[in-house]
């Protein structure tokens, strides 16, 4: 059995070599679902034969535990920029006179995502750790190992140990999905694909982060055994080994090649999947480099150049604020239509009132307007010499555009916000749009227009009118027929059903997304403890901070939050955590704090998780002398490791840690625990 579930590990790593590396699938990718299904099912029969790189494990796990610092080996240092063409003619004319012998360069693009470095043992992906401050980063290997286009394991001749540096990208396509999902949730969107691919790198919970199809590029090779002696022949090699490596890199015999690279992908790169913001020229040979060697900051035989961010100069007619579900007002710029990377630009936005303070925008001005790697234009001076007349000095501003309220800025936050939440059209709207849509209460055929007419009919003021929506009522009006208001009807019925913690993240409460409201649904239960949750209770719970208990606490002092919640526990909503998922196992563990760390076989980390709440015990996030034990996987971060070994930390490994709960190994297919 051991050797048909490598066969198929085997068969399923070159399929996504094929898909991810080489962009040339052979199979469906029916049939690669098929084949991962086979595989998860015999692992999950044969936890024996677990393998931490196993294609199966880049689906991710729910993992809620902060990143480990890792040092780096190699200090993983940046690149000194170029803006023109002169500037690299003054670097080719340092690396000469320094070298006083020929040398190669090789142009690479500049890809602009978030830089990685992987660590290679026996071929096999053992650590990636972020660039951090340079010196040590975070460990995000679980986080990796999501991303298709990393080998996990490699092919062919590499060396026993290396890193390999690269960048970690979204690509454009996946972006704009992920900000128009973010949009419709009223979340804020992601500025750029760097922001997106970084701060996905940094989600605690694997499964999302596969979910979000980073990709990624590798140019840079450390270690002590590398196979050859110039970058462009280890980068080719490092390709046979199974990396993502861009065709678009070259060997330039002098400077003119250079300037024809730099030309030909300053146009080209608009095509490209992904963003990118310059190239990078790097002398070709190692023993080169090494001579050259490094400043405090950058290597000598390294340089970026950067593509100029398209610009365009406009006049500011006006500006406008937008208010969203949440209350936050955007501001956004009016401008003449200017053309810019071949669309026209009507309007930028304005992010925040210090932005526009530390613009000193006037009405009227004109104005410079770029689109670097962001998607929203954005204004990034004033031309103060066309200032002839001044207009009036744009100041943010002090009430509601839509209702008239007051606003209000939260310390620490750069957003105004309208606080009327309960008497603002575009925040009562928006609040219903949230509270019908398929990851909250799932009610059908209540798009943002059919939500719109019930309201200015004055059918729905708030969610919980939803419920009390009549199906004549429905009828009369002009856009509805019978059937779109039996099928609203029916589907507020079916989300009767849906659990106490997707009905927390429906209220739409000011930063309560979808994980803390599982928190919170968890810890507290059901809405009435929770309503009466104090400051001190919010905070001791897992990732709820200051700013979320905050507003929790605001909620609930609202009187209008606590009749309406009444008014939904009437019409049959779940406000309690169901039977199921209160129900206590065992007290085996009672009184112990558990630290988990690693990964394994016989449970996911959620699994263990539930399993430790249900027996008593608490789940805590990092090691310290009132930690009872940890509960050890494969691959335990090496600093949880350490800490424990100082403290004197029991390590228990999982068979142990089941047989402490009465021996549940054997039933693994049938987990005996209950999950979320
Ligand atoms: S080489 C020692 N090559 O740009 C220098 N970097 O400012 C190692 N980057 O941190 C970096 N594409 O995140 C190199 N082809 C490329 C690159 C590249 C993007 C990023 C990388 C680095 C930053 C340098």
């Amino acid at each position: 059995m051991k050797t048909q579930i490598e066969l198929l590990r085997r068969e399923l790593e070159q399929h996504n070599y094929n898909y991810y590396v080489l962009s040339s699938p052979t199979i469906s990718d029916f049939e690669f679902d098929a084949k991962l299904r086979e595989l998860q099912e015999l692992e999950a029969a044969y936890p024996e034969f677990f393998d931490p790189n196993s294609p199966t494990q880049r689906v991710g796990s729910d993992i809620a535990s902060g990143f480990e610092q890792v040092a780096h080996v190699y200090p993983m240092l940046s690149l000194g920029n170029t803006y023109s063409e002169g500037e690299v003619q003054d670097f080719y004319e340092r690396v000469r006179k320094s070298l006083n012998e020929d040398f190669e360069l090789v142009c690479e693009l500049k890809y602009d995502g978030t830089s990685i470095s992987l660590t290679y043992e026996e071929g096999v992906l053992v650590r990636a750790v972020t660039r951090g401050d340079g010196e040590k980063g975070d460990d995000v290997t679980a986080n990796v190992k999501t991303i298709r286009s990393i080998p996990l394991r490699l092919q062919g001749n590499y060396p026993d140990k290396f890193e390999i540096r690269g960048e970690i990208l979204m690509p454009w396509a996946v972006f704009d999905e992920l900000n128009k999902e973010r949009e419709a949730q009223e979340e804020q969107l992601f500025a750029n694909p760097r922001n997106a691919a970084s701060g996905t790198l940094k989600l605690q919970n694997s499964a999302v982060v596969a979910s979000r199809k980073l990709d990624a590029f590798f140019y840079y090779l450390l270690g002590e055994n590398l196979p050859c002696e110039n970058h462009y022949d280890n980068l080719q090699a490092a390709h046979s080994w199974g990396f993502k490596i861009s065709t678009a890199t070259k060997v330039c015999k002098n400077l003119q090649d250079v300037s024809d690279f730099i030309n030909y992908w300053d146009v080209e790169r608009k095509n490209l999947p992904v963003a990118t913001d310059g190239i990078v020229i790097k002398v070709n040979s190692l023993n080169q480099q090494k001579n050259l060697g490094f400043t405090a900051k950058s290597p000598r035989w390294a340089i970026a150049y950067k593509f100029q961010a398209e610009k365009a100069v406009t006049r500011l007619n006006s500006v406008s604020y937008q208010v969203g579900r949440t209350g936050a007002v955007t501001p956004v710029a009016n401008l003449d239509p200017v053309q810019l990377s071949g669309t026209t630009v009507k309007r930028a936005s304005l992010h925040n009132a210090d932005i526009i303070e530390s613009l000193d925008l006037h009405i009227g001005d004109m104005v410079f307007v770029e689109k670097g790697g962001e998607i929203i234009p954005k204004i990034t001076a004033v031309d103060f010499d066309a200032r002839l007349l001044i207009g009036d000095k744009v100041q943010f501003i002090k009430n509601c555009p839509e209702c008239g309220a007051a606003l209000v800025r939260y310390e620490g936050e750069a957003a105004h916000y309208c606080p009327n939440e309960n008497a603002c059209p575009p925040q009562i709207k928006g609040k219903m749009e949230h509270f019908v849509s398929r990851k909250a209460m799932n009610i059908d055929g209540l798009g943002s227009e059919t939500i719109n007419l019930l309201y200015e009919n004055n059918l729905l003021n708030n969610i919980a009118d939803i419920y009390e929506l009549k199906v004549p009522d429905l009828v009369r009006l002009e856009r509805l027929g019978n059937k779109s208001a039996l099928n609203i009807k029916t589907s507020c019925e079916k989300s009767k059903e849906v659990p106490f913690e997707r009905v927390i993240f429906a209220l739409g409460i000011r930063f309560v997304g979808e994980t803390v409201a599982k928190k919170l649904a968890f810890a507290f239960k059901n809405i009435e403890t929770l309503e009466s949750a104090t400051y001190d209770e919010l905070i001791t719970v897992d990732e709820i901070g200051d700013r979320i208990a905050q507003s929790v606490m605001r909620y609930f002092a609202d009187e209008r939050n606590i009749k309406m919640l009444a008014r939904l526990k009437s019409f049959g909503l779940q406000m309690s955590l169901s039977e199921e998922k209160l129900q206590v196992a065992g007290d085996a563990l009672k009184g112990l704090s558990i630290v988990i760390s690693g990964t394994f076989a016989r449970h996911s980390r959620d699994e263990y998780k539930t399993l430790i709440e249900q027996h008593g015990g608490k789940n805590v996030g990092s090691v310290s002398s009132k930690t009872s034990f940890i509960l050890a996987g494969e691959n335990m971060g090496p600093e949880k490791l350490k800490k424990a070994q100082s403290l004197g930390v029991k390590l228990v490994n999982e068979d142990e840690f089941l047989t402490m709960l009465g021996d549940v190994k054997e039933e693994k297919k049938g987990f005996t625990g209950t999950l979320f």
